[in-house]
């Protein structure tokens, strides 16, 4: 089957390289062949051995009947939304890496393919190269999945690895992880939670059935995190992690955030380190399940793009049923209603005087030590309780709070 390609950057250009590399393979195994014929992006690649099918006007492709498959790589909503609806309208399935899309689009796009009984299917906008979204969707679709937490996003793990085992600041870890071709064009998005966010839209929608947007989901990066947080987290035998988490609430309602977390050191999400990703599930039947692998990367991410071609071509005259509802109003909850312990690092005048302040505030509080503390550095673990009085109580005490980082469950 012919497959195009939109956007040839770091995961379009891996999609031609695992075809070229595995064509064989692949056939033998999936009955399939997958031949690349057409290739999209605005700029020129005049050493590339596909000058001959790269073309900067869509038309080539989505006119073109002998495409089965057009996958997109580009990222991003505009252009991307328009030309994928397009291929999708011409009975083209289509195969996307890009979770910007997928969380801002999805509903639309997955109503736009059952109309048009084509798939669209987006196995790499979670995850990379881990198996996610499938897993999730079929073989634990005898669940009913109240809770998903992971790791979602390989720059800013990266990074944490590069501050808590190598004592590097976060700017000499971030220019490394952009170096290495993990982080976004823009990496705000990577540090700054957006990118783990436009996942979390993704799990959460598929989990729970309907359309997760990210607008009103609360998310926080990774950019303020010290090293003094690093090693008081140490302290409390605990590392911390970007987590991005979806849960089921008593009330129906869902929460759906990503934050920095304390992780202890016991928890399966403390040992994911570099640019690895983890996805831990909850199933009503199965209990817990963890999937973990490379989360960027550029072969690791066409590995599950890939997957999905396969998928399209052996099933392309049989669209497969997949995908969520649209949303629902009123349903994400706000986080300062729920529960959730709090890591406080504060500086005080009087140590001796805020820890009696603390103590009225809270009951009591579990203090933390580093080395080389400073003499007017205070750091500390709330008891739980719902975060929005937390943050009221902490108001009381006579400290400056420099950093508070949510304590996770897992
Ligand atoms: N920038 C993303 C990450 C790439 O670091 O996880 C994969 O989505």
């Amino acid at each position: 089957m012919n497959v195009a390609i939109l956007g040839f950057g770091v995961v379009g250009s891996g999609v031609a390289e695992v075809i070229k590399n595995n064509c064989k393979s692949i056939e033998e195994n999936n009955n399939v062949s997958l031949k690349v014929t057409r290739i999209l992006d605005i700029r020129d690649f005049p050493d590339s051995e596909y000058k001959d099918i790269l073309t900067k006007n869509f038309e080539d492709i989505v006119s073109d009947d002998s495409i089965d498959i057009v996958v997109e790589t580009m990222g991003g909503v505009s252009p991307a939304f328009n030309f994928v609806s397009e291929c999708l309208k011409k009975g083209k399935h289509v195969v996307s890496s890009n979770k910007e899309l997928v969380a801002t689009k999805g509903y639309e796009l997955l109503t736009l393919a059952r109309e048009n009984n084509v798939n669209f299917l987006f196995e790499a906008s979670v995850g990379g190269g881990i198996p996610i979204i499938r897993p999730i969707s079929r073989c634990l679709a005898g669940n009913n999945i109240s809770e998903v937490a992971g790791i979602l996003n390989g720059t800013s793990n990266f990074i944490l690895t590069k501050m808590i085992v190598d004592g590097m600041s976060f700017e000499a870890a971030l220019k490394l992880a952009q170096d290495k071709g993990y982080a976004e064009k823009d990496p705000t998005a990577d540090v700054e939670g957006l990118d783990a966010m436009r996942k979390i839209c993704i799990l959460a929608s598929l989990c729970f059935g309907s359309q997760v947007y990210p607008d009103g989901v609360y998310s926080e990066g990774i950019s303020k995190i010290t090293l003094e947080d690093v090693a008081f987290a140490a302290s409390y035998d605990s590392v911390i992690k970007l987590i991005a988490r979806a849960k089921k609430l008593p009330c129906g309602k869902a929460l759906v955030m990503v934050s920095p977390c304390l992780v202890k050191n016991s928890s399966m999400l403390s040992g994911v380190n570099g640019v690895f990703n983890a996805c831990l599930v909850r199933g009503d039947m199965v209990g817990d399940v963890l999937m973990y692998g490379q989360g960027a990367g550029s072969l690791a991410t066409a590995s599950a793009v890939v997957g999905d071609v396969i998928d399209c071509a052996a099933n392309a005259e049989n669209r497969k049923f997949f995908g969520w509802g649209d949303k629902k109003d009123d349903y994400l909850a706000d986080y300062l209603d729920c529960e959730t312990a709090l890591y406080v690092r504060a500086a005080a005048d009087s140590a001796e005087k805020v820890k009696a302040q603390l103590l009225n505030i809270f009951g009591s509080v579990q203090y933390l030590t580093r080395e080389n503390q400073g003499e007017n550095e205070i750091a500390f673990v709330t008891p739980s309780g719902k975060e929005g009085d937390l943050r009221a109580s902490l108001e009381k005490a006579d400290i400056n709070v420099l950093s508070v980082i949510r304590v996770s469950d897992y």
